[in-house]
């Protein structure tokens, strides 16, 4: 555990010992990571070292061989992402689930549609546009989204960087309680990928910790207050941007520097 002010206390998601294999290839060899209130986890780690095997089995997407996982203390077993996502656990896939011919507001409550009061919702589960549009505006207003101005907008017509910012807005506005996000910058330019940046800062100032997949280097060492390095299956290390260079990072991630594990 670091003593730098992040990575104490008690972890609000902790997974010990992840073994996930796939026929002969090994996924994830025994792998424990520790997220903490208040903090952007990075996690790096060249291709194939279990970054995305690593995040779906937190996730819900894979179900691991062996392990446990714990959320804020109690042991969870996701069987399937929902039950993640019903736990708190929002989750932004690399393949980015936005429905592009629905408008901002629609995407912002895909899967959890506000319906017209009385039989018509209840009944006829009629959708109430208006309640919904109204309840996307605060969201974002809240979450200090300035990108997306006009919530009756249909999702084809943002920018790349506007669609990642409505997946990052709808993992954040249901009272999650972790946010996860695959290469979230990957498709985007250098403004965009910026906001983003903001966005999971933003998000992690208003007390929802962040774990953030990513392979750009300059951005992890921006953003992330801890970062986990994969290598080959395995946590090589868990290092900070105060007492670790990009190079370090790099020499670890490749196996040419080894570190204390935590
Ligand atoms: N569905 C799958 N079937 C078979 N092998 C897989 C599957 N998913 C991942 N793997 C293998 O597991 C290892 C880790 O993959 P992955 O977690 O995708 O790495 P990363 O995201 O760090 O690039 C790789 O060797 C990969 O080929
Ligand atoms: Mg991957």
């Amino acid at each position: 555990m670091s003593t730098d002010g992040t990575g104490s206390g008690e972890p609000i998601l902790q997974a010990t010992g992840l073994v996930k294999t796939y026929g002969r290839v090994v996924g994830l060899d025994g792998v424990d990571l520790e997220l903490y209130p208040g903090e952007v986890l990075a996690v790096i780690g060249d291709n194939g070292a279990g970054k995305s095997t690593l995040i779906k089995c937190l996730t819900g997407a894979e179900i691991p061989d062996e392990g446990t996982i714990r959320l804020e203390g109690r042991q969870v077993h996701f069987k399937r992402p929902q039950d993640a996502r019903a736990h708190g656990i929002e989750t932004v896939y690399q393949t980015l689930a936005v429905s592009p011919a629905l408008d901002v507001a629609a995407n912002l409550f895909l899967g959890r549609e506000l319906r017209k009061p009385g039989p018509l919702g209840t009944v006829l589960r009629v959708i109430d546009r208006k309640r919904m549009r109204q309840r996307a505006e605060e969201e974002l207003a809240e979450m200090g989204i300035t990108t997306l101005q006009d919530v009756t907008v249909p999702v084809e017509n943002l920018s790349g960087g506007q669609r990642q910012a409505v997946a990052v807005a709808r993992a954040a506005a249901f009272g999650s309680k972790v946010v996860v996000l695959d290469e979230p910058t990957a498709a985007l330019g250098v403004r965009e990928s910026q906001q983003v940046l903001e966005m999971i800062a933003s998000l992690r100032d208003r007390g929802v910790p962040v774990i953030l997949i990513s392979h750009d280097m300059p951005q992890v060492f921006e953003v992330a207050d801890r970062i986990h390095v994969q290598r080959l299956g395995k946590r090589a290390a868990t290092i900070t941007p105060r007492t670790h260079s990009m190079t370090d990072a790099v020499a670890i991630m490749t196996g040419a520097m080894r570190e204390d594990v935590r």
